[in-house]
């Protein structure tokens, strides 16, 4: 990524990039609740960064002002996207999370009902045998990369079971979902490249399922129908390729970010290991504290929030991480409590584009964290200075040099 130059102030020039920023954001955020809850910067192509949680429900709301159209947080100019062939070819949308009223509804009612909780349920078994055979791949030795022999797998291989993609396949899937999201956010051209290689081969898919059917969601999402009218191909391709892109880095954060915290906080990690009846609430107080997703809109007409002006052509983003620290809303905001009886958090987002994977990314959540918990109750990080974090659109960590008594 390019260098840029140190912020001075982050109410008028804040940097989502920034490696401190990344590693800890919340005193930024803590100092921009307090002087400034509508910050703003010109780096990254501009964009406006409300802190409070009131004003992620009300930006929300503000349909159609602020389009989802191009919900990622850096701000690219059109001319920038769209050139590859490719994506000319097989679109450049990802229904529903692109995607405005009318479209956005009719989409989202194709994808809602394969991510039930008791359609999820269906894949708990597969994800629970790939938890105890990636633990395996690494017990006897007394450590590992938590983040990448364990927690990245688990929300590729499943995501990859549950599409119906070849699984031998995973790690170059977690390439292209890096490339789009970590790499890409700040290089159009890389993110063009992952965007077309991802589509391409969800084309090829789409044609072979077409031929034969098969027990999976892209055969059957290629029998829907959208508005009374069968499902276009370029919106089953777009769709696949949200749920790769959308379940990937999300869920390895969320996972990655709770086996951090544990590794770090010797108590908690000791009270979750003795009270397993802890997990349920454990695990939305890590999705509240370590909330993984940014997300952005594209203000489409003038409109106001908190003193002040969007205009149109203007990024808006939706700061869901900064609002689940607001003391407004949560008692101890800055403090993890594993058994929090009131966490009305918004990792998930809130309104009518939340989360449609919720579901599924907890139900990985937790075969992750209690198979862990089970199989390796005591571990620590080993080397603190060798822990990296992916930050931006996706925040969460991506090495985790862990040992434990073997
Ligand atoms: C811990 C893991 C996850 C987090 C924190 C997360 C977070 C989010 C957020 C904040 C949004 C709202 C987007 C917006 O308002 O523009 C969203 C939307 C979405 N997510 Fe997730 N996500 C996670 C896992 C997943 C998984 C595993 C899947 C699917 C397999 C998934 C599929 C989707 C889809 C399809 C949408 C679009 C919904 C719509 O636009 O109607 N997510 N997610």
């Amino acid at each position: 990524m390019t260098e840029t130059p140190p912020v001075d102030d982050w109410a008028t020039d804040y940097d989502l990039f920034d490696a401190d920023y990344i590693k800890d954001p919340v005193p930024v955020w803590d100092d921009l609740r307090e002087r400034c809850p509508v910050a703003h910067t010109e780096r990254w192509g501009g964009s406006w960064m409300p802190i409070r949680y009131e004003d992620m429900q009300a930006l929300v709301r503000m349909v159609p002002q602020l389009s989802s159209r191009d919900p990622l947080v850096v701000n690219t100019p059109r001319e920038e996207q769209d050139f590859d062939p490719v994506i000319s070819e097989y679109g450049n949308s990802a229904p529903p999370i692109s995607s405005d009223p009318p479209n956005h509804i009719p989409e989202r009612r194709v994808i809602l009902p394969m991510f039930t909780p008791k359609a999820v349920e269906q894949y708990r078994p597969y994800t629970e045998q790939l938890c105890h055979d990636l633990i395996d791949g690494f017990i006897a030795k007394g450590s590992c990369d938590a983040a990448l022999d364990y927690a990245v797998h688990i929300p590729a291989k499943t995501i990859a079971h549950v599409i119906g993609v070849d699984l031998n396949r995973t790690d170059e899937f977690v390439g292209w979902v890096r490339g789009l999201l970590e790499e890409g956010t700040t290089d159009a051209a890389k993110r063009n490249k992952y965007r077309s290689i991802i589509r391409k081969f969800f084309a090829e898919l789409v044609v072979a399922r077409k031929a034969e059917p098969k027990d999976d969601l892209i055969s059957h999402m290629l029998t829907q129908e959208i508005n009374g009218q069968p499902i276009a191909r370029n919106t089953v391709i777009g769709m696949c390729n949200l749920l790769l892109v959308a379940g990937i880095d999300t869920t390895w954060s969320s996972i990655g970010s709770a086996l951090w915290h544990f590794s770090t906080h010797t108590d908690d990690r000791r009270r979750l290991a003795s009270e397993p009846e802890l997990f349920p609430s454990a695990i939305e107080e890590m999705l509240r504290f370590y909330s993984p997703v940014m997300m952005a809109r594209r203000v489409t007409e003038e409109t106001q929030l908190g003193g002040v002006t969007f205009m149109p052509g203007e990024k808006v983003l939706l700061n869901f991480p900064a609002a689940n620290r607001d003391p407004e809303i949560f008692e101890d905001a800055d403090k993890v409590v594993l058994d929090r009886a009131k966490n009305r958090h918004i990792a998930f987002g809130i309104g009518s584009h939340r989360c449609a994977g919720s579901n599924l990314a907890r139900m990985e959540m937790d075969a992750a964290l209690r198979i862990w918990f089970e199989r390796i109750p005591e571990f620590e990080l080993s080397d603190p200075e060798a822990v990296t974090w992916a930050g931006g659109q996706v925040r969460g960590p991506r090495h985790l040099p862990f040992t434990f008594p073997v």
